[in-house]
């Protein structure tokens, strides 16, 4: 299949990449970074380099192909509402307006289940349940790109939908990374003592849901699904994992959900007075997203995608260390 990818440069998008070439489909891989571009091109996929909110540079980037991967976005946990609304919103917009004028008739598209986020405890959601009205800038600008893609299956654009949780493997910039590093301190900080249980999806899951879309029959699209490894943990088995795995010591110290969310809405306050100059250590997402439930039912995936998830949570962890240090010998 010719696919073309947005956010190949990022985290997802470059293992979607990567692995959906080595299968032997034509890849258009697009991001912003010249860099994870070229390293793109050294592993034979062609590459250009586009701003999802320059038409233009969207215009030279698309050509005719049989789908469309949307990687592309602003995934901060921190900035104000109208940055995430340019490159979530505003570039979604820009991607369906391309894919119209280069009959691409089909999108898929890496959504987030930060929409379900309530500020409560939330389990086993299913994709049909009524959302919160009141979002973070990153959920809702999500929500709103999902109801843009939405709203083009009138013009004969079909989509699928995806929203994955807490995504990691190899090229992760972010969840264990941070992991890591917080195990470096003198005590690892654990809210509501990580009593929270969460999904998590191991890359590797996230890319056989998504050859699953490529093959999905027609009435599969136009769908929303939830993915992840199927294997809900509490935060605090999560990072214990994760930190057991790299041979790192645990040291969790509690520090109550209220508390935590109170500082961190201080933290953005003084970061917003210094315009930015001082970067919070936490924010009010990162703590909800830390310290409320969210666990998901991925029913849904598993009957009308096939979707199975393959790799337990600690497999996803270990391949992840293998390659860490495949790079490391390879530097
Ligand atoms: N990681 C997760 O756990 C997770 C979970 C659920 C959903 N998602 C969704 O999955 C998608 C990919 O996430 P990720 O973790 O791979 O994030 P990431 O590593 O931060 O990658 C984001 C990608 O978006 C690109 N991008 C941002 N602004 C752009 C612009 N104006 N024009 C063109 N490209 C732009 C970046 O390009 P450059 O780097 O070249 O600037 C990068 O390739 C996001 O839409 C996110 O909402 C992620």
């Amino acid at each position: 299949m010719k696919i073309i990818i947005t956010g190949a440069t990022g985290f997802i998008g470059r293992n979607l990449a990567e692995s959906l070439h080595d299968e032997g489909n034509q890849i258009t891989a697009t991001g912003r970074s010249r860099q994870v571009g070229n390293q793109l091109i050294k592993r034979g996929i062609e590459f250009t380099a586009c701003d999802i909110l320059d038409q233009d540079s969207l215009k030279s980037a698309f050509s005719a192909a049989d789908l469309l991967i949307h990687c592309a976005g602003r995934t901060a946990d921190r900035g104000s509402y109208s940055e995430f609304y340019q490159v979530n919103v505003v570039g979604t917009r820009n991607v369906i307006d391309a894919c119209r004028q280069n009959d691409i008739s089909r999108i898929i598209f890496i959504s987030t289940p930060s929409v379900y986020y309530s500020g409560s405890d939330r389990f086993n959601v299913t994709e049909s349940e009524p959302l919160p009205r009141k979002q973070f800038p990153y959920g809702k600008t999500k929500l709103i790109a999902e109801e843009e893609l939405q709203s083009a299956a009138k013009e004969g654009i079909s989509s699928i939908i995806l929203r994955p949780r807490a995504v990691y493997g190899r090229y992760d910039g972010t969840i264990v990374p941070r992991i890591l590093e917080l195990s470096a301190g003198k005590k690892f900080p654990l809210i509501n003592g990580g009593e929270a249980m969460v999904d998590i999806t191991c890359i590797e899951n996230l890319a056989s849901a998504i050859r699953n879309c490529l093959a999905a029959p027609v009435s599969s699209w136009n769908q929303v699904y939830n993915i992840s490894n199927g294997d809900p943990v509490s935060v605090r088995e999560w990072f214990s994992t994760v930190l057991d795995i790299f041979n790192r010591p645990f040291r969790p110290k509690n520090i109550p959900g209220p508390l935590a969310y109170g500082f961190a809405g201080v933290m953005e306050f003084l970061s917003k007075m210094s315009q930015g100059r001082i970067k919070p250590a936490m924010t009010r997402f990162s703590v909800g997203y830390m310290s409320r439930s969210l666990t998901m039912s991925i029913e849904k995936a598993r009957q009308k995608l096939g979707y199975r998830p393959g790799i337990s949570n600690r497999e996803g962890f270990l391949r992840y260390r293998e390659w860490l240090e495949e790079q490391k010998e390879s530097e």
